[in-house]
């Protein structure tokens, strides 16, 4: 009998697939780590509880059922009540869970439930019993830390990227930091960003001169109306309060350009959140107040690394990423 070095095709594919899990958990892998020593920790603990982490997720995925096999639905439906949910998966504290996500919606022990992944949620339960909680603690916590990863600060990014490209063999985004920033900039402190746009840009008469126009247009409708044979009066009626209510929205509200008033703004919508939901327990070791850190956190996320402000820039002068 001869020796043959052909390999089945069916053997290649497998090798490759094997190559490519390999290749994504050594990627992964580092990525983990670098994370793990950007935050603090040293090479060597990093490598060792990120090791654990990889192998408790490739667990976890194993005992993930497939999407081919959930497709079902009758099969994979199972009504219960809350109460039965703590034999299912006793790992978990059910009720206290359940009730803080679904406040203010109360709800009791006889609360219908619907499980669509039964043997998943018996698994998992006996994976976080018998999973040392350190380990618990610290998968959680790097699933908190690779989802802020986005708005940490350029090291972070960098790894992300790193991983990214490995992966995909693709920059994840080609949107420039500094464009990132303001526009996360502005859906939080829209008001703020606005008068330094306008301080900035605006010319003088440029907003007057709009308003003007958009009183004319105004004054000119409600003259046509007058010429209008077409029209029954209470359809004149019903287009003149049409045109009175016409907002006027050309350029930027007044009040953003005294910083007094501005101020105001931004402070009562914190004092009124806080009036509705509560103070928030301050995090320890800052020494600050949640007042101070509702402030610190947007200029923080969006300080150039020249200590330059964000907002002071022009918006289309440069596309580097910061
Ligand atoms: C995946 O699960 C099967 C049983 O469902 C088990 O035999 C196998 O050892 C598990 N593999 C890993 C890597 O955990
Ligand atoms: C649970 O809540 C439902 C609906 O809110 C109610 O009908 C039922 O009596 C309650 N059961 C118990 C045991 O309190
Ligand atoms: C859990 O892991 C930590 C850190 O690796 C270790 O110190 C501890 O002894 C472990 N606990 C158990 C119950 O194995
Ligand atoms: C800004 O608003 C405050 C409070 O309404 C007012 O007292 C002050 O005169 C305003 N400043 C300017 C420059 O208009």
């Amino acid at each position: 009998m001869t020796h043959t070095n052909l390999v089945p095709l069916y053997c290649l594919h497998f090798t490759i697939l094997l190559m490519w899990i390999f290749q994504y958990l050594t990627a992964y892998l580092n990525f983990l780590v670098e994370l793990g020593v950007l935050l603090g920790g040293s090479e060597e603990t990093s490598q060792t509880l990120m090791k654990e982490i990889v192998d408790f997720e490739t667990t976890l995925a194993n005992i993930t059922v497939p999407q081919e096999e959930r497709r079902d639905e009758e099969l994979i439906y199972h009504k219960v009540e809350a109460k039965d949910l703590k034999d299912l998966a006793p790992a978990v504290d059910w009720m206290p869970y359940l009730t803080e996500v679904f406040a203010p919606v109360t709800l009791n022990e006889s609360e219908p439930v619907v499980v669509y992944a039964k043997e998943y949620l018996q698994k998992v339960s006996e994976l976080i019993a018998n999973t040392n909680k350190s380990l618990l603690n610290n998968y959680m916590i790097m699933k908190v830390v690779r989802k802020m990863v986005s708005v940490l600060d350029q090291r972070f990014q960098d790894v992300e990227q790193r991983f990214l490209e490995v992966m995909y063999g693709t920059k994840k985004s080609c949107t420039p930091r500094w464009k990132l920033c303001v526009s996360d900039t502005d859906s939080a402190l829209g008001f703020a960003l606005g008068a330094l746009f306008v301080k900035d840009t605006f010319a003088e008469d440029s907003k007057a001169t709009a308003e003007e126009m958009v009183a004319e247009i105004k004054r000119a409708f409600e003259d046509s109306l007058k010429d209008v044979s077409w029209m029954d009066s209470d359809t004149k009626k019903a287009a003149k309060e049409k045109a009175d209510a016409i907002y006027n929205m050309v350029g930027y509200p007044e009040f953003i350009m005294n910083a007094t008033k501005l101020d105001k703004v931004f402070n009562d919508a914190y004092v009124n959140w806080i009036k509705k939901n509560g103070e928030e327990a301050t995090l320890p070791a800052l020494g600050m107040t949640n007042h101070q850190l509702f402030f610190v956190g947007f200029a923080q996320h969006c300080l150039l690394p020249s200590g330059e402000v964000v907002g002071e820039r022009k918006y289309h002068d440069t596309d580097k990423d910061l």
